[in-house]
């Protein structure tokens, strides 16, 4: 037999041993249920068409709530119950508070440094400590109240001018929302708002906004590197490319923050208790130069920015898809608003903790449609084991948040659109079955700031105006997405117009 001829007749043979041989010495070590086959170099990428949340539901249903994947080079653990998840963020929390080492963390993350994508030790620590008590804690988002108040406002009139008399007009809501929540956070951030009049100076505002648009097709972008290690050393990565000309562009932006403020900094500003972010980041870096340097203030500022802006708008935009396709529901919280607030005053961010249905509303939303179905993944740092199975260090953790809590199981009737199930909502009680924020070590630092704008926004829409669908169809609630972040498939497009009690104030603002 030639060697050709040989080749071909045992290379099937020796993969198929290979494979099965694997499968047995995954089960012998008690790894986690697993699919077979694993492939060699591409493991089980196979697997995974789109949408994600949906395919490895089916896994699940398969495989059971904790299951085992190779994707490519990396080993995943996929969790779709209560307990596995409970197990995941408590005895394990230290133990899978790493992330994964992703190609754009490694440029848009200054080299996995961070926040949010930085390893689990001292420095991620101290960035926590940061954001937690000196940014986002409730005595400074106190202080920068006013901002989002102010940008609620603004939308709240360049809306109701955009109508003529009190005619139906048609708006596009991801375009406006996420304008607004841009200069909520620039503004937070560096004082700065980069659309709508009164804009920056119309040539940052465009780099700004040039920038924005490249971050939102790249990051979240599925990169086959992070997976085949073969792609990344072997082949021209245009991602890489395109990942480091984005970073420095990013980073130029943030340094020409950084300079500006840092000539405008004085002992009164030191003082000042509405300070934005960057000023209070540059104060720290006055007392702890080697600590806080700049590139430390970049990347959380950044961090912040990339974190907060997407994720509540999409959730807005979801809870406005869901408030059209269940009209009693938007009456219901008209009227609460209407008795709350009354029709002679705009609503205040204060107000929105008065306003429990409006709340309800926001978690039925988060619950049905969470914008991170499946967090920000996590990784093992060490061995140790999830509902009696054996995971090894170095494991990719997904937990299947929107699996969880869309669970019979755990929810009644989970496709029903149901605020009034969060009534006397605590969240102790509803522990792991809730989750859009994630829970334990590594869980959301700005959900205080989220709920506040996202109440704040969603109820003066509410407040302001009456909504209705384009049509007699109900709104496609379809996901789309590229598997880690969840937004409408199809962009909201809803009709609108005054409400005919709150015209006197709509032309006051
Ligand atoms: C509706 C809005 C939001 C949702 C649904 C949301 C959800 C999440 C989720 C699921 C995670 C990952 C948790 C995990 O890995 O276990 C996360 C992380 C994070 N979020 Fe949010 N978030 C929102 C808004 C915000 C805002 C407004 C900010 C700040 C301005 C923010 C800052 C962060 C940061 C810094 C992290 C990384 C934490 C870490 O790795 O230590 N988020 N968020």
């Amino acid at each position: 037999m030639d060697f050709a001829r040989m080749f071909y007749t045992y290379l099937p043979i020796s993969l198929a041993l290979y494979m099965i041989t694997r499968h047995l010495i995954h089960k012998l070590l008690n790894f986690p249920p697993t699919p077979f086959p694993v492939i060699p170099l591409i493991g089980h990428l196979y697997l995974l068409k789109k949408p994600l949340q949906k395919k490895l539901s089916n896994l699940s249903e398969l495989y059971g709530p904790v299951f085992f994947l190779r994707l490519g080079s990396r080993p995943v653990l996929v969790v779709s119950s209560v307990s596995a998840a409970e197990e995941c963020f408590t005895k394990n929390d230290i133990n899978f508070a790493n992330r994964p080492q992703f190609l754009y963390a490694k440029y848009l993350g200054y080299n996995y440094n961070s926040i949010v994508w930085g390893p689990y030790g001292d420095h991620w620590r101290n960035l926590r400590r940061i954001a937690s008590i000196e940014i986002l804690s409730s005595y400074r988002l106190q202080k920068l109240s006013q901002i989002r108040v102010d940008e609620v406002q603004t939308l709240m009139h360049k809306l109701f001018i955009s109508c003529t008399e009190n005619k139906y007009r048609t708006l596009h809501l991801k375009p406006v929302l996420s304008e607004l929540m841009f200069n909520v956070m620039t503004r937070m951030i560096a004082g700065k708002r980069y659309f709508g009049e009164n804009s920056s100076k119309s040539e940052e505002a465009k780099r700004f906004q040039e920038i924005i648009a490249e971050s939102s097709v790249l990051v979240g972008a599925s990169n086959t590197g992070d997976f085949l290690p073969i792609v990344r050393w072997f082949v021209f990565n245009k991602m890489e490319k395109k990942l480091k000309k984005l970073h420095m562009k990013r980073d130029e932006l943030a340094q020409k923050w950084i300079d500006e403020f840092r000539d405008k900094i004085s002992d009164d500003s030191a003082e000042s208790e509405d300070k934005s972010m960057i000023e209070i980041l540059l104060s720290l870096q006055q007392r702890e130069p080697d600590y806080y340097t700049d590139e430390t203030i970049k990347s959380l500022m950044l961090a912040l920015l990339q974190a907060g802006v997407s994720t509540s708008v999409d959730t807005m935009e979801w809870a406005m898809a869901f408030l059209l396709n269940s009209p009693n529901v938007l009456k219901k919280a008209q009227t609460e608003i209407d008795n709350c607030v009354s029709q002679h005053r705009l609503i205040d961010e204060a107000d929105v903790s008065e306003l429990p249905y409006l709340q309800c509303i926001i978690r039925e939303t988060m619950r049905m449609c969470p914008v991170a179905p499946f967090l920000v993944p996590h990784e093992s740092s060490m061995d140790s084991t999830v509902c009696g199975f054996h995971v090894p260090r170095r494991t990719m953790l997904l937990v299947n948040v929107k699996s969880i809590q869309n669970d019979p199981n755990y929810w009644e009737d989970p496709e029903v659109f149901r605020p009034e199930r969060f009534e006397g909502f605590d969240k102790a009680n509803v522990g792991f079955k809730w989750m859009p924020f994630g829970l334990g070590r590594r869980g959301c630092p700005g959900e205080g700031l989220a709920m506040r704008i996202v109440g704040l926004a969603l109820g003066s829409l509410i407040q302001c105006f009456d909504w209705d669908r384009m049509g007699k169809e109900m709104v496609d609630v379809t996901t789309g997405g590229g598997g880690l972040t969840a937004p409408m498939a199809q962009p909201l497009v809803a009709k609108y117009r005054p409400r005919t009690t709150m015209l006197n104030l709509l032309c006051q603002i």
